[in-house]
């Protein structure tokens, strides 16, 4: 039995998402949350032959968000508001920091053990405002929890491989995200290209923006009906799978997966990151050995030059200030 809980199952994250969970036959129960509509999109979603049972919950319906996370195995969460045209993801935080904590809370009490993974943005605040609630519970499990930023690296093999002018192998192009989710946090290796690429320093520094900002281009052609959403469900999904399949001993890729952790997660793993990074962020999206318990092992990053240092210095900078954001918000906040 594999229960996966969607909280924002509505929205325009969470509708993609849960039919894509749907496909899964490693799921057994879906439940899907959310604060309108969840009914509608669990009934329609239900009719899809795959084995899961599909379950709707609504703030005073069935049970609400406690029944939902009752014997949840993950809780993937989109939930929250999205960006609208010149907002950048912080622009989210004072909206989404209490959506998030209300959540946190309750997975606190009914499904600690749950794997949780968070998409609702900023991500490099909203992950430490989940491990805060989690730990002022008492349950906070730092191998449990992940900021999933599978679309950074999503995003880097699609534009990568695309600018080497083969689009066609994007799907096993592997270019390495690190550091957080957004903007000038967003670090990608190209250097690291698996295939190797021969780009020039000025290829380098668009393509690095691109990645950075992939965000921003769906914003913008959106034009004022939100953020990446189809993309976002695509990547989520993906790597909700994955953790699953690592906790079922069913993991099929050789590949590390990138997730935003606590570095506590691994600390012997983290002492290598530490030495390229510093020691000034506590969470960091690093490259992840996946396992029964979530987080086996944090692999190392390998060798940076000293453009993706310079790049790595900003990012680890920005990170600080957005998880003392999160941290603070949980210290004032009363739970
Ligand atoms: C992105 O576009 C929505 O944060 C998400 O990267």
């Amino acid at each position: 039995m594999v229960k996966a809980v969607v909280v924002g199952a509505a929205g325009g994250i969470g509708q993609p998402l849960s039919l894509l969970l749907k496909q899964s036959t490693l799921i057994t129960d879906l439940a899907l949350y959310d604060v309108v509509n969840a009914l509608g999109v669990a009934a329609d979603i239900a009719h899809i032959n795959t084995p899961s049972i599909v379950t709707g919950y609504l703030p005073d319906k069935n049970g609400g968000l406690d029944k939902a996370l009752e014997g949840a195995d993950i809780v993937v969460i989109p939930a929250g508001v999205p960006r609208k045209p010149g907002m950048t993801r912080d622009d989210l935080f004072n909206v989404n920091a209490k959506i998030c904590q209300g959540i946190a809370e309750s997975i606190a009490s009914v499904s600690p053990k749950a794997f949780v993974l968070v998409i609702s943005n900023p991500v490099n605040s909203t992950v430490p405002i989940f491990a805060e609630v989690l730990k002022k519970k008492g349950v906070y499990d730092p191998k449990r929890l992940f900021g999933v930023t599978t679309l950074d690296v999503v995003r880097a093999s699609t534009f990568v491989s695309e600018a080497a002018g083969k689009p066609a192998e994007s799907l096993n192009w592997r270019v390495p995200v690190i550091g957080g989710h957004s903007g000038l946090t967003i670090v990608p290796l190209l250097s690291q290209s698996n295939p190797s690429t021969s780009f020039d320093q000025a290829k380098v520094e668009e393509l690095t923006n691109r990645i950075q900002f992939g965000g921003d281009e769906v914003v913008k052609a959106k034009d004022g009906a939100g953020s990446a959403t189809l993309s976002m469900a695509y990547a989520g999904a993906r790597f909700a799978i994955a953790v699953l399949e690592a906790a079922v001993g069913k993991g099929s890729s050789s590949q590390p997966e990138y997730s935003y952790v606590d570095l506590t997660s691994d600390q012997s793993g983290a002492k290598a990151i530490i030495d390229v990074i510093g020691d000034q962020t506590a969470f960091f999206s690093v490259p992840v050995q996946l396992g029964k318990n979530g987080v086996e092992k944090i692999l190392p990053i390998g060798k940076v030059n000293d453009y993706e240092s310079g790049l790595i210095k900003k990012a680890v900078e920005d990170l600080a200030g957005n998880i003392s954001k999160g941290v603070a918000f949980v210290g004032n906040a009363k739970i």
